[in-house]
């Protein structure tokens, strides 16, 4: 008893703290200042010899390292893409780690297998792909897009009469792969980890959004993946599906979208109709801990040929054999892993169809109202306000840096820099639940006597 007793006091200490930790999160500063990150100084000891009970451990922790974490789960951070966590699922990660569950096999943990089912069923009908489409669970869309390619290089050569998994890449026919001048640099890194290369791709020129141009296409021949793009990450513009898609279908190339945040899109009505022809693909890679929130680390590959994804991730020993529900292990590289589903499962659950597309909407209209915001203050807004990125300059680039620097310094919210089609440009992203209207017009200000004081 005493050791379950120690766990049950471990987490209601923990449960207590974190609860506390998010209730002030919307009145502290959004960056850590220098004071409290020198605070986790307190935990840099040499190795202890002796342990300490977990209950003081995690009074260390939290009085040491709450007051040092970026606020990103509160409603005033904007940088990245990063999106906060909806209350279910962030009660089911805790839930869900007590249970301490291996996803690999349906053998080990039938519950995380069925509600892994039911997730990825939800997912399919939510963004409105095949329903026989397979679904892996992965870390997110850097993963997601790697598990995703890899079905694509397996059916690609498998097609041409060569067996990847057995011969690997030496001496194996060609793949061409297309990506887009603005694809993500996640996505080359995928690539490059299954030797398909980052600069030996074949790059499309895009607009002034970052959308490929469809015109001009080359002629496709041979094993080739085509790699179209739902969001892109400055933007937040996505790419033509309805003729790219066309072009890859008549070349039979394996089209895959990266849509990492973009794909929730089709979630929400007015927004869906943008990514007409997105459905065509043969496969999308997704984060569900950026826009659908659910805590890190959460993402997933779809692939329309369920046999293609589970071959690129097929991996047998006798002690694996496979059982009655659905074995992770096969739709994804990683053999044992957390159920990160069950939290899928806890956001959906609790937001609902209509709950996701009111989150993907909400988003949207409070990067808008940023945008309108920052114009009228006469800031210049770099893109087309399509999504929930928002892209400002004001003035120089060396101006535009020193305003991010003043907003990270100020607290009230955090935004990024990037350097958009060679402009320097500070980049405000609204992907969070916990965002209003109110908290828009609090960093709106902010971000304005930022601006006043680089004068
Ligand atoms: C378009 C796009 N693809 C891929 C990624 C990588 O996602 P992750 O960091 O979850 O691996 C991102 C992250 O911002 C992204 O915006």
């Amino acid at each position: 008893m005493g050791r379950e007793k120690d766990a049950a006091a471990a987490l209601a200490a923990a449960a207590g703290m974190a609860g506390r930790y998010l209730e002030g999160i919307g009145e502290r500063r959004v960056a850590p200042d220098a004071a409290a990150l020198a605070g986790l100084v307190a935990l840099d000891t040499p190795l202890p010899d002796r342990g300490m009970p977990a209950t003081e451990v995690l009074a260390l922790l939290d009085r040491a390292a709450s007051p040092a974490t970026m606020a990103s789960a509160g409603p005033r951070y904007f940088g990245f893409v990063i999106g906060g966590a909806v209350p279910a699922s962030l009660g089911a990660a805790v839930l869900s780690a007590a249970w301490d569950q291996n996803a690999g096999l349906a053998a080990m943990s039938p519950a995380a297998a069925a509600i892994e089912e039911i997730a990825a069923r939800w997912i399919l009908d939510l963004l409105g792909f095949p329903t026989d489409s397979g679904v892996g669970f992965t870390t997110g869309a850097t993963m997601a897009n790697l598990t995703a390619l890899a079905a694509a290089r397996h059916s690609e050569l498998a097609a041409a009469g060569w067996d990847v998994n057995e011969r690997g890449l030496f001496g194996a026919p060609e793949i061409t792969v297309f990506v887009g001048e603005e694809v993500h640099a996640s996505l080359l890194k995928a690539l490059a980890l299954l030797g398909l290369g980052r600069s030996r791709v074949r790059h499309l020129p895009v607009d002034g959004q970052g959308r490929i141009r469809a015109t001009g296409l080359p002629r496709i021949e041979g094993p080739t993946i085509l790699c179209l793009q739902a969001g892109n990450v400055n933007t937040g513009a996505s790419d033509p599906f309805l003729p790219l898609t066309e072009w890859g279908r008549e070349g039979e190339a394996w089209i895959h979208v990266d849509g990492a945040f973009g794909l929730w899109a089709l979630a929400a009505r007015g927004y869906a109709r943008r990514l007409a022809g997105i459905e065509y693909a043969d496969s999308w890679a997704t984060d569900a801990h950026k826009w659908l929130n659910v805590p890190y680390d959460s993402g997933f590959a779809i692939v329309r040929d369920r046999a293609s994804l589970h071959a690129a991730m097929n991996s047998t020993a006798a002690y694996l054999a496979a059982g009655e529900g659905r074995d992770g292990l096969a739709y994804a590289p990683e053999m044992s892993r957390r159920a990160r589903g069950i939290e899928v499962w806890a956001a959906i659950r609790e937001m609902g169809r209509e709950g996701v597309a009111d989150l993907v909407a909400r988003c949207c209209s409070l990067a808008v109202r940023f945008a309108e915001g920052l114009a009228a203050a006469g800031c210049e807004v770099l893109n087309d306000v399509v999504l929930n990125q928002v892209l400002v300059a004001f003035g120089d680039d060396e101006r535009t840096r020193r305003v991010i620097a003043a907003v990270q310094r100020d607290g009230t919210a955090w935004c990024g820099g990037t350097v958009w089609q060679g402009r320097a440009a500070m980049r405000i992203s609204v992907s969070s639940w916990a965002t209003t209207e109110e908290d828009v017009d609090l960093s709106l200000a902010a971000i304005l006597k930022a601006a006043l004081s680089a004068n």
